[in-house]
Parts: structure tokens; C-alpha cells; sequence
């Protein structure tokens, strides 16, 4: 079955970006001239997706207002003659099905998937981490999906992570199979040192078969009490139903302030209106360093 839908769970409440997250959702912090789940967005439609699910809570309508027109704003830069920014603005309306949906208390990200449920229905779905932004020629997602299509399976996003941040992320017990596409048969959340079964973690995306709901439904709260996706995704890795791509892009974390920074000077480097001024600016400033 095509993958057609997408969920962005986007309900976290970005406690390592504060205060920056406090009024504005860490999902909307720009990367030089256009708010993480943009660029995200903008993934998912190049990667074949037609129907987007955007899990958000209290405090997020500015998400909503991104993705909506600007009745004023367009007249403005209609009248004015400001084409391109009207064509960027009024696009924006336009660039995915776009719902929504609250998570109404903040239970963790498997908790946020298990709110898409009913979107979902019975077909394989994408969820792309909504502080995960991918800048990549290859859309992330499509290529997750190219090896769903092959083998019939959920499959995850994976890169290898240096050993001392795995405890912050997950472990994958992993065995090769082309390329670079794995079979993953094990996988632990947030790992103690000893737990660790390699340096592969789960980096921003998966494919998931509709079956995950009934095991997030299962799965108990974490050490922190939050459900944890992980945990529920662990199952299918033990029926032999996962498998994991090492994706081509790269990825930046935006739920914490170094991801941040290096997105913004990366994408600001290869930005077409300011990339040369600010090439040369960081050479000044790092002759000075
Ligand atoms: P994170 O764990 O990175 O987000 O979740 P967080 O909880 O906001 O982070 P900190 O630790 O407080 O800084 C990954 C993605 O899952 C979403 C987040 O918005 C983020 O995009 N998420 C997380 C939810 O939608 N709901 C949750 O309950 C938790």
C-alpha cells in the first residue's frame, strides 16, 4: 500500500530551548528565513505525501496561522508589488492537506503518535519529529518509504551517534542488508552505558505499519513517564517486522541550541540571497576566534 499520510507530532513542550519555546513553539524557530516545520513540511510533500497530521497543543495556533493565509499580509504585498514574497506567503497556504489535532495533555512522543490514530486509519503512515529538520537533496522520508515499498516493513531513520550522546537517544540492535539499509532487531530508549547495543540511533523519522497504535496502547510510561514511541516500536523490531535506512541528509536538532546554530549557519552558508555575505562574514569572525 502507497504511503500517502504523514503525522508531525509537535505537542513537546521544548524545555532545553527555553525561554525561547515559552510563547513560541520550538517547531516555529526559524532556520535563517523560514520556521523548522517548514522545512519539514516541505519534506514530506517532495517525498509523495498528500494528507499531513500535525499533533500540537495550547500555545501552538501560531503553527496553524503559518500554514493558513494572511488575508492582510497578501493584500499588502500584492498592491505593492512584492510578487515573489506574495507567491512565497500564498504558497504556503497551499503546500499539503494540512489537519490538526491537540494532544491535550503532554504524555511523550508515543503518546502524541498514538493521538493520530483515527487520521491514520489502516494504512501505513510517516511520522516525521517535528524538531528534526532534514536538509537534504534526497527528501529523508521518501527514501524511508522507497524501502518500506521494497520489503513491506516499518522502517526507521538511522545514523550513528557518538557513544557518550547515545544515552540521550536510542540504541539499535542492527544487521546489514544492502546498502544502506538494515535489519533492526533490537532497540532501547535513552540507554545506560551497559545497554548500549551500537552507536545507531533513531534520528527524526519512521514508516509505521497502522499496528503500532494497539502496542503504543500497551506500552507503559518510561522511567519519566512519558510513553515512549521506542518502546512500542521495539515490539515490531522483536516479530522481525523493522528495518532501518542510513539516511542521506543531515539532520539538525532543533530542540536544542547547538542544533540550532549549526542549521542556521549551514543552510545560511548555501543561502541563496545572503550565502556570499555571510560567508564572508564568518571567515572575519573566525580569524578572530
Ligand atoms: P522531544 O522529546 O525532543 O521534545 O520530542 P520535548 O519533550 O519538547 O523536548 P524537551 O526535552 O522538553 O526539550 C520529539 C518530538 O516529539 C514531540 C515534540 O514536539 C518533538 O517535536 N512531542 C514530544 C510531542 O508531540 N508530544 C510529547 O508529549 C512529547
Amino acid at each position: 500500500m502507497k504511503v500517502r499520510k504523514a503525522v508531525i507530532p509537535a505537542a513537546g513542550l521544548g524545555t532545553r530551548v527555553l525561554p525561547a519555546s515559552k510563547a513560541v513553539p520550538k517547531e516555529m524557530l526559524p532556520i535563517v528565513d523560514k520556521p523548522a516545520i517548514q522545512y519539514i513540511v516541505e519534506e514530506a510533500v517532495a517525498s509523495g505525501i498528500e494528507d499531513i497530521l500535525i499533533i500540537t497543543n495550547r500555545g501552538k495556533s501560531l503553527i496553524e496561522d503559518h500554514f493558513d493565509h494572511a488575508p492582510e499580509l497578501e493584500e499588502k504585498l500584492l498592491s505593492s508589488g512584492k510578487q515573489k514574497l506574495y507567491d512565497d506567503v500564498v504558497s504556503l497556504a497551499h503546500l499539503a492537506n494540512i489537519q490538526y489535532v491537540r494532544q491535550k495533555e503532554t504524555r511523550g512522543l508515543g503518546h502524541a503518535v498514538w493521538c493520530a490514530k483515527s487520521f491514520v486509519g489502516n494504512e501505513p503512515f510517516a511520522v516525521l519529529y517535528g524538531d528534526d529538520v532534514i536538509i537534504s537533496k534526497t527528501p529523508a522520508t521518501g527514501e524511508l518509504i522507497g524501502v518500506y515499498e521494497k520489503y513491506g516493513k516499518s522502517v526507521v531513520g538511522i545514523k550513528p551517534v557518538a557513544t557518550e550522546l547515545l544515552p540521550s537517544y536510542c540504541t539499535l540492535g542492527v544487521k546489514p542488508v544492502e546498502g544502506k539499509t538494515y535489519d533492526v532487531f533490537d532497540m532501547i530508549e535513552k540507554p545506560l552505558p551497559e545497554e548500549i547495543i551500537s552507536n545507531f540511533a533513531i534520528l527524526g523519522r519512521c514508516v509505521l505499519t497502522p499496528d503500532i497504535f494497539e502496542l503504543i496502547e500497551k506500552t507503559p510510561p518510561s522511567r519519566n513517564g512519558e510513553v515512549q514511541l521506542t518502546d512500542a516500536m521495539r515490539e515490531i523490531a522483536h516479530r522481525g517486522g523493522m528495518m532501518g535506512i542510513e539516511y542521506t541528509g543531515t539532520r539538525y536538532d532543533m530542540g536544542n541550541k547547538l542544533g540550532i546554530l549549526q542549521a542556521i549557519v549551514e543552510v545560511g552558508l548555501e543561502h541563496p540571497e545572503i550565502g556570499g555575505a555571510f560567508r564572508e562574514y564568518l571567515k572575519s569572525m573566525a580569524a578572530t576566534l
